[in-house]
C-alpha cells in the first residue's frame, strides 16, 4: 500500500495564516477513558472521542475483548464491558499502542488476572512497565514472564488496596493503579500522582459514578475500592487535548497574522503562554479560546527562552519538538532540556538539515540559536508529536517539503490538513512512495 505524504508550501517566515481553528478531544484522557469503561456494570457513553488511529486501535481492542462499542455519533461511542470474554490483551494491537497498558488496571482488578505484550507506542525512549508490575504486586497479585507475555493474577483473584509511591510520576502508571483500585478490596494510596489535566479529567468522572477517590488534583491519592460502578445516564466528555492547543499556539505565533484557537482550556497550556509571552508573543485568552495577535512583530523580533520539560504543570515533553521549532525562528540563544523521555530529540538532525542552527549536546539536551530560515525539504515523521513539529518546520520554511510517515501523526491528530488549510496553508494529502 502506498505510504501518504503531507505536501507543504512554505510561507518563508512570512505570517499569512488566519482564522480559527478548532481543538479537538484529547487523546491521552479519550483512551484512558475507554479503559475506565471496563470498571462499569452499564454502558458507558464517551462523548467528543477523536477521530484518530490511536482511539480506533483502542476501539478495536476492546472490541477484540469482546466489549460491545457501538457508534452513535461521530464523536460519541457507547462501551457495554458486561460482554468482555477474555483477559487476554491482543498483542498484535497493544503491541503498537502504549496506552494499552492502562488496561491492565481495570482488567486485573475485574477478572483477577490479566495477560498482556510489552506495550508500543511512539520510540521516544526506554519506556519500561517496572511501576506497573511492582504496583500491582503490591496490590497482591503475582506477576511472570511467559513466552514474552505478562501473566498477572491475584491472590483469590481479588486485589487489595495497598500503598504505592511511584518512584517516576507515571501518567499511565498513576491512572492504571486509579482503576485498579476503584475494585481492589480496601483502601489504596498512591503517592507522586502525577498531576496531569487528563488524569483529574478520569477521576471527576469515576468520582461521580461513585468511586471513592480523595485527593483530586493533588499528588497524593487515596482511593477505598467497591463494587463495579454504574454511569446510569451519565457520559463522559473528552476534555480538549492541550497538545493541539499549545501545537496550533506555536503555529500562532510563528505564522499568522491574527489566530483564534477554539474549544480548548487555556489553563491546561499555561506552561506555553507562559514561554511565548517571555518571548515577547501577544496572546489573549479567554474561557475556552486563545487568540494570537501579532502587532506586526517578526519572529526574529521575538527572544529565546529556555525550556525545560517537566510532569504537569511543568513544560510538556509532548510539545518539546514543536516549541524547539519556534525557538529556532527567534532570536538567541535557547536550552532545550528533555527530562521525561531519552529518545526524544531525534527530530532535530532533520531541523539541522532544513538550516536550523542546532547543536545536539546529550540525548537529553540541545542548544537552539535563532534566527534562521529554514528550507523546505523532505522529512520522515519519527513520532506523533515530533511528526507534527515537521508540519510547523514546513509551514515557517522557505520553499516546499514533502513529510513522509503521515500515519505518524494521523495517530494523534484528527484531519489536521483540512483544519490548517481552513487557515489558509497550502497543504495536500498525497498518495506516494516511501524515500
Ligand atoms: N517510567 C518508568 N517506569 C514505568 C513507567 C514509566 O520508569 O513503569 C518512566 C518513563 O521512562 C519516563 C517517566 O516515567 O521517564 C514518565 O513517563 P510516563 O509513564 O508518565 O509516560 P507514559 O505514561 O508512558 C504518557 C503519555 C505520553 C506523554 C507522557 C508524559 C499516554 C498514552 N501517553 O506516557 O504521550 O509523553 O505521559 O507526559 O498517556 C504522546 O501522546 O505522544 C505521548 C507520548
Amino acid at each position: 500500500m502506498p505510504a501518504e505524504q503531507f505536501l507543504i508550501k512554505g510561507l518563508s517566515g512570512k505570517k499569512e495564516l488566519h482564522g480559527t481553528i478548532r481543538v479537538n478531544g484529547a487523546k491521552n484522557a479519550a483512551l484512558k477513558a475507554i479503559a475506565a469503561t471496563l470498571l462499569f456494570k452499564d454502558p458507558v457513553t464517551i462523548k467528543n472521542l477523536p477521530d484518530i488511529e490511536d482511539v480506533r486501535r483502542m476501539i478495536d481492542l476492546m472490541r477484540e475483548m469482546g466489549v460491545t462499542v457501538t457508534k452513535k455519533e461521530k464523536h460519541t461511542y457507547i462501551f457495554d464491558t458486561n460482554t468482555l470474554r477474555t483477559s487476554h490483551l491482543p498483542p498484535k494491537i497493544s503491541k503498537r499502542l502504549r496506552a494499552s497498558i492502562v488496561l491492565t488496571g481495570p482488567l486485573l482488578a475485574r477478572t483477577g488476572q490479566v495477560h498482556f505484550p510489552h506495550p508500543g507506542g511512539c520510540v521516544i525512549g526506554k519506556r519500561p512497565i517496572d511501576l506497573f508490575i511492582e504496583g500491582f504486586q503490591k496490590m497482591g497479585a503475582h506477576a511472570r514472564v511467559v513466552n514474552e507475555t505478562y501473566v498477572v493474577r491475584a491472590k483469590k483473584g481479588k486485589l487489595s488496596g495497598a500503598e504505592i509511591f511511584l518512584r517516576s510520576a507515571s501518567v499511565t502508571a498513576t491512572e492504571t493503579f486509579i482503576m485498579a483500585a476503584v475494585l481492589a478490596k480496601g483502601k489504596t494510596i498512591i503517592k507522586n500522582a502525577a498531576l496531569e489535566p487528563e488524569i483529574e479529567s478520569l477521576i471527576r468522572f469515576l468520582i461521580s459514578c461513585g468511586a471513592r477517590i480523595k485527593g483530586v488534583g493533588t499528588t497524593t491519592l487515596e482511593i477505598t475500592g467497591g463494587s463495579l460502578l454504574s454511569a446510569k445516564k451519565r457520559s463522559y466528555l473528552t476534555p480538549p487535548d492541550r497538545i493541539e492547543t499549545g501545537s496550533f499556539l506555536i503555529i500562532g505565533a510563528l505564522a499568522a497574522r491574527e489566530l483564534e484557537i477554539t474549544h480548548c482550556n487555556p489553563t491546561h497550556v499555561e506552561a506555553l503562554l507562559e514561554v511565548l509571552r517571555y518571548a515577547g508573543v501577544r496572546v489573549v485568552t479567554g474561557t475556552t479560546t486563545i487568540r494570537i495577535k501579532q502587532n506586526g512583530k517578526k519572529n526574529s523580533d521575538f527572544t529565546g527562552v529556555d525550556i525545560k520539560t517537566h510532569e504537569y504543570p511543568g513544560f510538556p515533553t509532548d510539545l518539546q519538538a514543536p516549541v524547539a521549532v519556534f525557538l529556532t525562528q527567534v532570536t538567541g540563544e535557547s536550552l532545550v532540556f528533555e527530562t521525561i523521555f531519552e529518545g526524544r530529540l531525534s527530530y532535530a538532525e532533520e531541523l539541522i538539515r532544513m538550516g536550523a542552527n542546532i547543536k545536539i549536546m546529550d540525548q537529553h539536551r540541545i542548544m537552539v540559536k535563532g534566527s534562521k530560515l529554514l528550507s523546505g525539504r523532505e522529512l520522515e515523521s519519527p513520532d506523533l508529536r515530533a511528526g507534527l513539529a515537521f508540519i510547523i518546520a514546513a509551514i515557517v520554511a522557505k520553499g516546499q517539503s514533502l513529510i513522509h510517515n503521515v500515519y505518524n501523526i494521523d495517530r494523534g491528530y484528527e484531519n489536521i490538513e483540512e483544519r490548517l488549510r481552513q487557515i489558509g496553508l497550502s497543504i495536500e494529502r498525497i498518495q506516494g512512495d516511501q524515500p
